[in-house]
């Protein structure tokens, strides 16, 4: 007798998560295929274009037949020139070689396979809630023992060091971090990276460093980044890419930087899994990082102003508020005073009202009672999510 359809399918698939915003955007992409209009708030992407000198690199790479296989652990120029960049923007005492680097098909493919090679079964994984969902779905799955430490909307998202203190042990084998944060825009201050940094060290953790929105930052000064701290270059995994900071998502560009020991084992899982990533993508990555970055600049002072007519337009509304957010593209408005349940609101706002976003408890249970509104979108399309949050919202049943 044949074996149900349920039956085939792995036990272990059930601890797999997902992220909600490509669940949204299908969701309203099929709305858009009846012809209604929808303003996308949902997806984290930027709607710019890729910079033209990027793409000339990839077409020319193609046309010089740059088409074949390459390393798992990416070609040496980029892992080069990624070494190069992140020594210098991370101001690193020690500089990053080629062996610190491997590039993947997106950061998130990097995360997955850092935590298949550092996790255990039964392992102590210590991250944030809320959070981006692919760290507890690899860590679920990897059978971790999964601790979320609450980020505080009273301390512009970030953790309550003094939990983290006691939530932490020696048996704690990896803390994340995600600076500017997805899904709320929050930035972890140097004293929090150095009092976390302390607790690394005192505690023989590591720590994955997810910075991927480095470059989306909007505080007067520089970026801070945890694997500058003493003693903190070789115990820390930065995670970053080309998505958000060039407009390149949909080129599938990442990478993460570590002890060249763990990136061999890293590249193992690459090998494994996705071989190697495209050579004219990896050759565009090369124009990106060394080419002019004005295009970067541009772009961030554009999200700048996205952001505060997004968050001035929100905080006029009776029922939500939102704080400023400091880095990467997101608001995380508060909307308890109208409902707790944030996905019930989430998707009356795209069926009645039009708007893609997503309900902030997709993100963790501390996400609960929030949306979150990505302003990678037009100054066009925020006007009119301000205008129809303000005509639907007291219409909402609850
Ligand atoms: C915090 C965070 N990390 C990693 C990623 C993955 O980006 P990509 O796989 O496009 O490089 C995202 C994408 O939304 C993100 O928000």
């Amino acid at each position: 007798m044949l074996a149900s359809s349920e039956d085939r399918i792995a036990g272990a698939v059930s601890r797999l998560g997902s992220e909600s915003a490509f669940e949204v955007l299908a969701r309203a992409r099929a709305l858009e295929a009846q012809g209604r209009k929808v303003v996308h708030m949902e997806i984290g992407e930027p709607d710019f274009d890729t910079p033209a000198h990027i793409k000339k690199a990839a077409v020319d790479s193609l046309m010089a037949h740059d088409t074949h296989y390459t390393p798992s652990a990416g070609i040496v120029d980029l892992r080069q020139t990624i070494a190069d960049y992140a020594t210098a923007f991370r101001k690193m005492d020690e500089p990053y070689t080629v062996e610190n680097v491997v590039v993947a098909p997106g950061a998130k493919p990097v995360i997955w396979n850092i935590l298949s090679a550092i996790l255990n079964p039964g392992d102590e994984f210590v991250y944030f809630d809320p959070a981006y969902p692919a760290y507890a779905s690899a860590a679920s799955y990897l059978q971790a023992n999964i601790t979320a430490i609450p980020l505080l909307e009273s301390r512009d998202w970030r953790f309550d060091l003094d939990e983290l203190e006691r939530r932490v042990s020696d048996k704690t084998k990896v803390v994340v971090i995600n600076s500017p944060h997805n899904p709320t825009g929050g930035v972890l201050l140097k004293a929090d990276l150095e009092r976390i940094a302390a607790l690394a060290q005192k505690h023989d953790f590591l720590v994955i460093a997810d910075e991927i929105y480095s470059r989306n930052f909007y505080f007067d000064h520089e970026f801070d980044s945890i694997a500058s701290l003493p003693g903190m270059r070789d115990r820390t995994i930065v995670v970053d890419g080309f998505s958000k900071a060039y407009a390149m998502t949909g080129w599938r560009l990442g990478y993460a930087i570590m002890a060249p020991e763990l990136a061999k084992i890293v590249t193992l899982f690459n090998n494994n899994t996705f071989s190697c990533v495209a050579t004219f993508v990896q050759k565009a990555g090369i124009a990106a990082l060394t080419g002019p970055d004005d295009d970067v600049k541009r772009m961030n002072d554009i999200f700048r102003q996205r952001r505060d007519r997004l968050i001035d337009g929100i905080n006029t509304i009776p029922g939500i508020t939102c704080k400023l957010p400091e880095g990467a593209f997101y608001a995380f408005p508060n909307i308890k005073a109208i409902t707790d349940n944030d996905k019930a609101l989430a998707s009356f706002l795209l069926t009645e009202a039009g708007i893609a976003c997503l309900g902030g408890s997709s993100f963790g249970a501390a996400g609960k009672g929030h949306l979150r509104f990505s302003y990678a979108a037009s100054f066009e399309d925020i006007d009119l999510c301000i205008a129809r949050l303000q005509e639907f919202l007291p219409k909402f049943p609850g």
